[in-house]
């Protein structure tokens, strides 16, 4: 076990930071390697090799402003897996911002509070601390608003610098970009407050940008994610959106318009502007997808619909469902949107009236084509962002096919991400692997199950030696993809 590097410069947090920079949100204070941590229960599967990867904000200095998750800096955590040995490590992102400040001794940004972007006076932190995508041999670190991709090497996670397709084209990339590994492209998006509003490219599996042309929105809107399938992408337009009044005071106010559809743009996937086709449905936020694919003529998008806030008699009430996704409360359930490319005919259907699900997962080796089965956070309790919880559904009928809680009360598990086994034999033959901090006992623990079956909780769970604060997104980088990408450099 390798003692932490302490980071110079570090100011202490503590519970007078408030809820989200306290308990299993606190933040760390150094960056760190362990090896041969103490196994509690079962062992580390021979055939799990890669590395799962995590990102979650974790500011360095005390916060000016307001404080939201989204503002902390980027740090990645990852669990290494080489032949039934664990290795854990932690690292900060080195983006811009926090370069400046670990020069300055103290925050010199601001969080999406109190701030908007473009605003020279108190510039707002690209964080680079929502999501992790492993492409053209490295792992990319994105922020949900829409930065910089930073490219970090998915080992020892040193940032190697920002990744020149997305720089070269002048515009941002927002986290969810999606990968197809069959072709090793890479679809992803941006959004603004400027027209056209939104962006979508491809780079290829060499890294290089393929493709890269406007998409005109009817205004600033705050998607979150977007979906791929074979031939196509699946962009959103969702009836979320700033206060324009807010906005030109410069403050980051949202506001829910049950008015308005939600879209979905299909466009090909290296399809013009003008070939996008808009499909409506009812009106709804959303997070995160699952996965999309073709059938037939129909495209088929399966994800976790933010289920409206409602007024005692039913109607939705929009006030509050922009506070509790404002404040990441979030209530969902598992959905499947169909639009059919020949008819225009569209459908939407809750496959699982019953459970609040989100941060999900699948065979990320199979994105963009037809999936059974699916890996979510289980939520019952109602604390921002706990997930106390892991389900697997069959995501053709929404069936639950097995779930595991720990701790109900005091578990609070990561986005559990789907691992195949080395040489696996099936769509769901491998693992779900996930961090789990217990507020109770705070005790740390990476979970590894059985994919095939949670029900019988982790196959091996590791002690470690201290807090992994609640974040966000992950992805998991086999051994095998490792050494192709090693391979062609
Ligand atoms: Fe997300």
């Amino acid at each position: 076990m390798n003692a932490p590097t302490a980071i110079e410069n570090f100011a202490p947090f503590g519970e007078a930071q408030g809820p989200m920079l306290s308990g299993p949100f606190a933040p760390l204070a150094d960056e760190s390697e362990y090896t041969d941590l103490p196994l509690l229960k079962g062992s580390i599967p021979a055939d799990l090799n890669g590395v799962y990867l995590r990102a979650g904000p974790n500011p360095r200095f005390v916060p000016n402003g307001r404080y939201h998750p989204f503002d902390g800096d980027g740090m990645v955590h990852a669990a290494e897996f080489r032949n039934g040995r664990l290795t854990v490590r932690n690292r900060w992102v080195r983006t811009d911002a926090w370069q400046e400040e670990d020069a300055a001794g103290v925050a010199t940004h601001w969080g999406i509070r109190d701030t908007m972007m473009g605003r020279t006076d108190k510039p707002m932190r690209d964080a680079a601390n929502t999501d992790l995508v492993g492409h053209a041999g490295k792992v990319l670190a994105l922020w949900y608003m829409a930065g910089d991709a930073y490219v970090i090497d998915p080992i020892n996670l040193e940032t190697l610098g920002k990744q020149s397709a997305i720089a070269s084209t002048g515009g941002k990339i927002s986290a969810h970009a999606k990968v197809d590994e069959i072709t090793g492209e890479m679809m992803f998006f941006d959004y603004g407050n400027q027209a056209p509003y939104m962006h979508y490219g491809v780079v290829g599996a060499d890294g290089e940008l393929k493709h890269h042309v406007p998409i005109t929105l009817p205004g600033p809107r705050l998607p979150h994610d977007m979906a791929v399938t074979e031939h196509y992408s699946i962009l959103h337009d969702l009836p979320l959106f700033h206060d324009h009044e807010a906005m030109k005071l410069g403050r980051h106010k949202i506001d829910f318009h049950p008015e308005l559809p939600t879209r979905l743009g299909v466009i090909p996937r290296f399809g013009r502007s003008d070939e996008i086709r808009w499909f409506d449905f009812t009106p709804c936020f959303l997070y995160h997808t699952i996965n999309a694919w073709e059938d037939g003529d129909n495209i088929v998008m399966v994800g976790c619909r933010y289920m409206p806030a409602q007024h005692a008699d039913g109607s939705i009430d929009a006030q509050r469902t922009a506070k509790n996704i404002a404040e990441l409360v979030m209530t969902a359930r598992l959905w499947r949107w169909t639009m059919n490319l020949k008819t225009g005919a569209v459908k939407e259907q809750c496959l699982d009236a019953e459970h609040n699900v989100e941060f999900p997962s699948c065979n990320a080796a199979l994105m963009g084509r037809r999936t059974r089965y699916g890996y979510l956070s289980d939520q019952h309790a109602t604390s921002a962002l706990q997930w106390n919880g892991i389900r697997k559904y069959d995501l053709e009928t929404g069936r639950s096919l097995s779930a595991w809680t720990d701790d109900v009360d005091h578990s609070w598990y990561s986005e559990p991400w789907f691992a195949a086994a080395d040489n696996a034999q099936s769509e769901d033959h491998g693992y779900v692997i996930a961090f789990q901090f217990n507020a109770a006992t705070k005790r740390e623990t990476l979970d590894i199950f059985d994919a095939r079956d949670l029900s019988t909780g982790p196959v091996a769970q590791i002690s470690i030696p201290r807090n992994i604060p609640t974040g966000f997104h992950g992805c998991w980088v086999s051994a095998q993809r490792v050494a192709r990408w090693n391979a062609s450099t």
